[in-house]
């Protein structure tokens, strides 16, 4: 009763009946509240942590898995292109071995040829200078990768880019095109690696020819920009659709658009990339398809000399 005039002004007054709190059992009822909830929480906080626990052991397990496929896979990687590197070598002596007897038998030099036998060595000659070619790719591929050394020797620009075409356009078919050279403004040399700037140009310029058809034109153009030796080779060829350009240097990999016309192993560009990156270089390509195709090499002039996996002749 002495309660009854306070409790208008008790801020919970409506929410509490009054005889809850009025007999001390509100007490009582609130620290159950308070104690539970706090236990609950304990609780679920307490799961909590050892689920999480639980969870990063996991995660340390599987990051552990996959540390052990991953140098599974190294491994088993560096055996596929040891595999690769020793049946490459073994294809390539007996497949230049049978080139060679094979230009014997055209040559005559084996007693005369009929025509049809003419026709048939030839093809045969053909398919196997495709295998070899193949085989040298392969192999040139995973020496360059296993050993880490370029030999190092002033090379002349000119003269170099001279015998890159003329290799290259030995292996041209019957096509009429229109081939401009232009080394004016190059410097006279730089220090590289002789064989593989010439494959590098080689593969280049094979490529242009070969994607291009008739009448059309391929420019090759050496010059200095800034302290870098740049070298285009563009072409009015047949292009590269945009969305292949990212792959096109990727080991094997063939546009989708000369797969079916022309015969090739997809290596010639994985290699002038490797090479080109050996010497600390770049190369890039711009295409449009059915309008042409221009790489760009760009070189140092001059190598660190010292420089551990670029050491001459190590
Ligand atoms: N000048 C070019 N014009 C159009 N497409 C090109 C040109 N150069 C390269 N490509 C595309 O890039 C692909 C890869 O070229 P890459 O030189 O590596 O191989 P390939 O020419 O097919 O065979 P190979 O190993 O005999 O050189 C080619 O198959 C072609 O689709
Ligand atoms: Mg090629």
């Amino acid at each position: 009763a002495e309660y009854a005039g306070a409790a208008p002004h008790h801020p919970f007054g409506d929410l509490f009946p009054r005889h809850v709190h009025s007999d001390g059992r509100y007490l009582l009822v609130l620290y159950f509240v308070f104690a539970s909830s706090i236990l609950f929480t304990t609780h679920i906080a307490s799961n909590i942590s050892e689920r999480l626990a639980e969870r990063e052991e996991e995660l340390r397990a599987k990051s552990r898995q996959l540390e052990a496929a991953l140098a599974e896979l190294r491994e088993k990687d560096r055996l596929k292109s040891e595999y690769v590197r020793v049946v490459a070598h073994d294809m390539k002596s007996p497949l230049a071995s049978a080139l060679s007897l094979i230009s014997v038998l055209l040559g005559g030099y084996a007693g005369p040829l009929e025509p049809k036998a003419r026709e048939v060595v030839e093809r045969m000659g053909r398919k196997l200078e495709y295998l070899h070619h193949y085989a040298k790719d392969l192999l040139d591929l995973s020496r360059m990768r296993s050993a880490r050394f370029l030999s190092l020797q002033p090379v002349e620009i000119a003269p170099l880019v001279e015998e890159a075409l003329a290799l290259a356009a030995a292996k041209k078919e019957d096509k009429r095109i229109n081939i401009v050279v232009d080394t004016s403004t190059a410097p006279k040399e730089i220090t590289a690696d002789r064989e593989q700037l010439l494959h590098v140009l080689i593969n280049l310029v094979a490529n242009a020819l070969k994607y291009t058809p008739d009448g059309g034109a391929v420019t090759i153009r050496a010059a200095t920009e800034a302290d870098r030796l740049r070298i285009d080779v563009s072409d009015t060829g047949i292009g590269i659709p945009p969305d292949e350009l990212p792959r096109i240097f990727d080991e094997f990999y063939r546009g989708r658009n000369v797969a079916k016309t022309t015969k090739g192993t997809g290596l010639g560009l994985a290699l002038v990339k490797e090479m080109v990156e050996r010497h600390g270089g770049s190369v890039s390509v711009e295409s449009r398809p059915h309008q042409g195709t221009r790489f760009t090499v760009k070189m140092p002039l001059r190598q660190e000399p010292l420089a551990p996996d670029r050491r001459d002749g190590l």
